[in-house]
């Protein structure tokens, strides 16, 4: 089976630096995959990768080959728009739009497809219950999503992220500054999602990553360290590195020689 993201020899920059380096990494279709590893190791970088997010930094470049159902999306070809409606992300803080609850929801789908009154308010019913979110908003649709509390508007910006059906929605620490309702709420609709999408999240939160990972990436010094089934990293790590971190310990992290990686640039088809 083709995996939905294979990383070959990847390596990324901010300017000269290499901040991510020699990544070599499959995910498979419809897991949730918890990037996890101390702060300053690259892992935002790398998740902002899978919908070339990182494109908004001028001086960022990405070495290697970044392939998404077998296609480059770093090819000179790849409308960035469709890649993202494929590949959603949602932040640490939620980015909500100053409009109502019900037209926030429906942002995306509205730009994507050609949808009656009654699909919309269908949409908005699915997505919301989806993302615990209908019992505390359903009789306040039309009114703004500003007035939510942040664990709300957390939840709502992922069901905007849901309600144009997305194969992937990447997430980076969408729980560290929520209160707990809110907080447990998405780890639940993440359980939800599992079998139907692939969830990729950056978490500095083990207790979470164990819960909700079905596959655990544990980066160290902008490398991937370890990678592999949740039961392998929490339960028989194979690194040191991996040990002290899953345990909460300090991890020496050596200053590893940096070998330039060949850039390989495949065909863009699709995107
Ligand atoms: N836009 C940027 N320009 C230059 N350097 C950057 C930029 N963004 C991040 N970096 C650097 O890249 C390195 C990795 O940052 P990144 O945000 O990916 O780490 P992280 O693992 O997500 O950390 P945290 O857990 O604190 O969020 C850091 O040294 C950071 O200073
Ligand atoms: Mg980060």
């Amino acid at each position: 089976m083709m995996p939905l993201f294979s990383l070959n020899n990847v390596s990324l920059f901010y300017g000269k630096a290499p901040i991510v380096r020699d990544i070599n990494i499959t995910f498979a279709e419809k897991r949730v995959i918890c990037i996890i590893g101390p702060s300053g190791s690259g892992k935002s970088t790398l998740l902002r990768t899978f919908n070339r997010m990182n494109d908004l930094t001028p001086s960022f470049e990405c070495k290697g080959s970044v392939l998404f159902d077998g296609h480059d999306i770093y090819n000179n070809g790849t409308k960035v728009c469709q890649l993202r409606q494929h590949v959603g992300m949602v932040f640490q803080k939620p980015c909500i739009f100053p409009k109502s609850i019900y037209d926030n929801v429906l942002f995306g789908v509205r730009q994507l497809y050609r949808m009656k009154k009654i699909e919309h308010q269908q949409v908005v019913e699915e997505t919301l219950k989806a993302v615990y979110l209908w019992d505390e908003v359903k009789d306040k649709l039309r009114s703004s999503a500003l007035e939510l509390s942040q664990g709300q508007q957390q939840r709502l910006t992922i069901a905007r992220a849901l309600a144009v059906k997305p194969r992937v929605i990447l997430l980076d620490e969408p729980t560290s500054s929520l209160d707990h309702k809110s907080a447990g709420a998405i780890d639940a609709l993440i359980n939800n999602l599992k079998g139907e999408i692939t969830v990729i999240m950056v978490t500095h939160k083990l207790d979470q990553a164990r819960r909700i990972a079905d596959d655990v990436v544990f980066m160290c010094d902008g490398m991937i360290c370890e990678a592999g089934t949740s039961k392998h990293i929490f339960e028989t790590p194979g690194k040191s590195e991996t040990k002290c971190y899953i345990k909460g310990e300090e991890i020496n992290v050596p200053i590893k020689g940096f070998v330039s990686s060949q850039v390989i640039r495949l065909k863009a088809e699709g995107y």
